[in-house]
């Protein structure tokens, strides 16, 4: 299930989701300077190396860090991996020895590469950045379970689960109900409570931002109430990733102005589990930078309160 293929996807809030990843990887690459391990960059959806725009995507700004010791890119179109191949092999042919290039699925290959890491050999960051609901709850919990991993992780926004979801239990598809359930990491039971019969109180809200046209925002708070179960769709995703990571931060919510659609979340997890120290520093850090891109950006983007 995805939200938009080909060269048009993605708009200002690409720019943002890429500089996150960007900045986060030169302060990991620091931070991580000569602690003895083995350093991953794994790409989950890496894309054809270009995203909008003609911008650089991800593997391409990953590769511009020379403390990284293994690459991992994967895609599930070949001419897009065929297309990454080629522009690395003209502007990192260096480094080709410490890339691996699949033609794949992410929630096959990323847990078959995880589980021949070591605990006290290999750390890493993963970026994961689909379309729409692409990834499997089992990715994320197969990344949990490293111990080792910094992981930045786009999920879908509230525009995407209005167009997704009916306000009515019985008219969603079977194969919508099954995606979220892969997606999620619950089951159909627990979909239904949770979306169509439960009415927690949920500590969440959307942040009106403050040059927002006033109207556009209120017609989007009016279908944010209409459709609780938006807000109770971000709770679910923290609240099922605060069971798996001992850190997680408030997402980066990535919104596309002109259409007044919430499309994105861009969320942080660090899994080290084996030291207080990395956890606080990785989550000072993430917490910086997504900050920074609220002041930087703010008709694009805004950290979630909750
Ligand atoms: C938003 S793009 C990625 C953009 C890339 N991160 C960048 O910065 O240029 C999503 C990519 O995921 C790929 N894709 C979709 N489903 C996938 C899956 N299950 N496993 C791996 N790649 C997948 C698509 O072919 C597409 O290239």
């Amino acid at each position: 299930m995805e939200a938009k293929q080909g060269k048009n996807w993605g708009g200002l809030w690409t720019k943002v989701k890429l500089e996150v990843v960007d900045r986060y990887l030169d302060a990991y690459t620091k931070v991580m300077k000569n602690k003895g391990f083995k350093i991953w960059y794994i790409d989950g959806f890496a894309g054809d190396g270009q995203s909008p725009d003609d911008m650089v995507g991800s593997p391409l700004l990953a590769l511009k860090y020379n403390r990284i010791n293994k690459f991992v890119f994967i895609d599930k179109n070949r001419n897009n991996i065929e297309s990454l191949k080629h522009t690395v092999h003209k502007k990192f042919s260096n480094k080709l020895c410490i890339i691996e290039f699949i033609k794949g699925d992410a929630n096959e290959h990323i847990p078959k590469i995880l589980s021949t890491w070591k605990k006290n050999r290999d750390r890493g960051i993963i970026f994961l950045d689909p379309f729409g609901l692409e990834i499997s709850w089992e990715t994320i919990k197969a990344i949990a379970n490293t111990e080792a991993v910094d992981l930045w992780l786009l999920t879908v926004g509230s525009s995407f689960m209005l167009r997704l979801l009916s306000r009515d239990y019985k008219r969603n598809s079977q194969a919508i109900i099954k995606t979220l359930e892969r997606y999620l990491g619950v089951s159909e039971e627990y979909i239904k409570k949770y979306f169509y019969v439960r009415q927690p109180q949920l500590p969440i809200s959307m942040k009106k931002p403050d040059n927002y046209n006033q109207n556009r925002t209120e017609l989007i708070r009016a279908r944010l109430d209409q459709y609780s179960f938006i807000r109770k769709f971000v709770h679910l995703i923290q609240e099922q990733i605060s069971n798996l990571f001992p850190i997680t931060i408030p997402p980066l919510v990535l919104y596309d102005k002109t259409s007044g659609q919430y499309k994105f979340m861009l969320h942080f997890f660090c899994a080290n589990n084996n030291s207080k120290r990395a956890q606080v520093i990785a989550s000072d850090i993430a917490k910086y930078i997504t900050h920074l891109m609220e002041s930087k950006y703010p008709d694009v983007c805004f950290v979630l309160k909750i």
